[in-house]
């Protein structure tokens, strides 16, 4: 009798933890999921035959050779992995201020495409279209005549050629990363005119002027060009800041004729990430970049985070923004763990 008496209950018509009683039902109630479906794997290319060479600020990242690409292009697609968005790492030779590069039929990026497609024909690939890894200054088009700043309409004409090229050597889907004006409007032209109506855009609709890229500029060897001095982008990429201007970035791409918007850096722009999938019924994407990964990566290595909790964590928020694919560098390894 006491007893209960000294058992106080508060009168609680609510109580939450009544359905997050155990993992079970934890599972059942999920509201959010990571499937291998909804990623994809950003993979770096490189020159000649050698081994896969790491990139130091990206633990886990390699540069590889076109016959190890397509062998790792095989794998993920076992794992469950469907796309892979490639990125060339052109030896500096190839270089130059105008991205002359990004037009050759044989150059590595087209040659990788085609291997990929011809050995692994069942995997999305995704060619980016952009002159960073083409020109010399690093920029992502080319200079005006003071070389004051990238000249819009002078790089649309050369990026339009490019995705041209990136569609005549297989590439399923074409993704400017560039934010020159007017570009997914102009692309979409000159793919159907080339015959090429069959291949989407998939637009870095909103890409931030960002700091979190740090890491990929060491892998592609854009940021080598300007040695220590921080590469700037400001007068083509979103000004960090302004969620109203990438809505308007996106939804133009949109009026342009792009298949999937996306939002790049992810974790920093959730709100981006969610204002959009309220804006939009194109499908959304978001990219998880470089610094994102590094970041991650370096807390674990000092202890100081947990690896796979952090990441898990980390894609299930971009998810939960609203995204429908996320591009992640952690794609093999969370796909091998989604299978086990
Ligand atoms: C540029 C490009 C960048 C990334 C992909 N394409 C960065 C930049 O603007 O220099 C970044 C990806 C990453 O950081 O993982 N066309």
């Amino acid at each position: 009798m006491s007893d209960k008496e000294d058992l106080f209950v508060y009168d609680l018509p609510v109580r939450m933890r009544r359905l997050r009683k155990n993992s079970r039902i934890r599972n059942m109630l999920q509201e959010t999921h990571l499937r291998t479906d909804h990623l994809i794997a950003p993979l770096f290319v490189k020159e000649g035959i050698l081994d896969p060479e790491p990139v130091d600020s990206m633990p886990g990242v390699h540069r590889l050779s076109v016959p190890d690409l397509t062998e790792e292009c095989r794998r993920l697609l076992d794992i469950g992995i469907q796309a892979i968005a490639l990125f060339p790492c052109n030896p500096k030779e190839i270089k130059d201020p105008f991205g002359s590069g990004a037009l050759d039929p044989s150059g590595l990026a087209p040659r990788a495409i085609h291997a990929i497609k011809q050995s692994v024909p069942e995997m999305t690939v995704i060619a980016d279209v952009a002159l960073d890894p083409y020109t010399s200054h690093g920029h992502d088009g080319v200079l005006n005549a003071g070389q004051t700043d990238v000249d819009n309409d002078s790089t649309l004409n050369v990026l339009t050629q490019m995705a041209r090229v990136l569609a005549e050597s297989g590439a399923d889907w074409v993704a400017p990363s560039d934010m020159m004006d007017g570009r997914i409007g102009a692309i979409r032209d000159v793919l159907d005119n080339a015959g090429h109506a069959d291949v989407a855009i998939m637009a870095y609709s909103a890409k931030f002027n960002s700091a979190y890229y740090g890491p990929f500029r060491d892998a592609v060897g854009s940021q080598a060009s300007v040695g220590k001095a921080y590469l700037d982008k400001g007068s083509y990429q979103l000004n960090p800041a302004n969620p109203r201007e990438a809505l308007r970035e996106a939804l133009l791409d949109e009026e342009e004729g792009a298949d999937i918007l996306m939002v790049k850096p992810a974790g920093a722009y959730l709100d981006i990430v969610s204002k959009l999938r309220q804006s939009t019924d194109l499908p959304v994407a978001a990219y998880q970049v470089s610094g994102e990964y590094a970041q991650i990566h370096a807390a674990a290595e000092k202890g100081w985070l947990d690896l796979k909790r952090t990441r898990n964590e980390s894609l299930l928020a971009i998810r939960r923004a609203g995204a429908d694919l996320i591009l992640t560098y952690f794609a093999s390894e969370v796909a091998a763990e989604i299978n086990s």
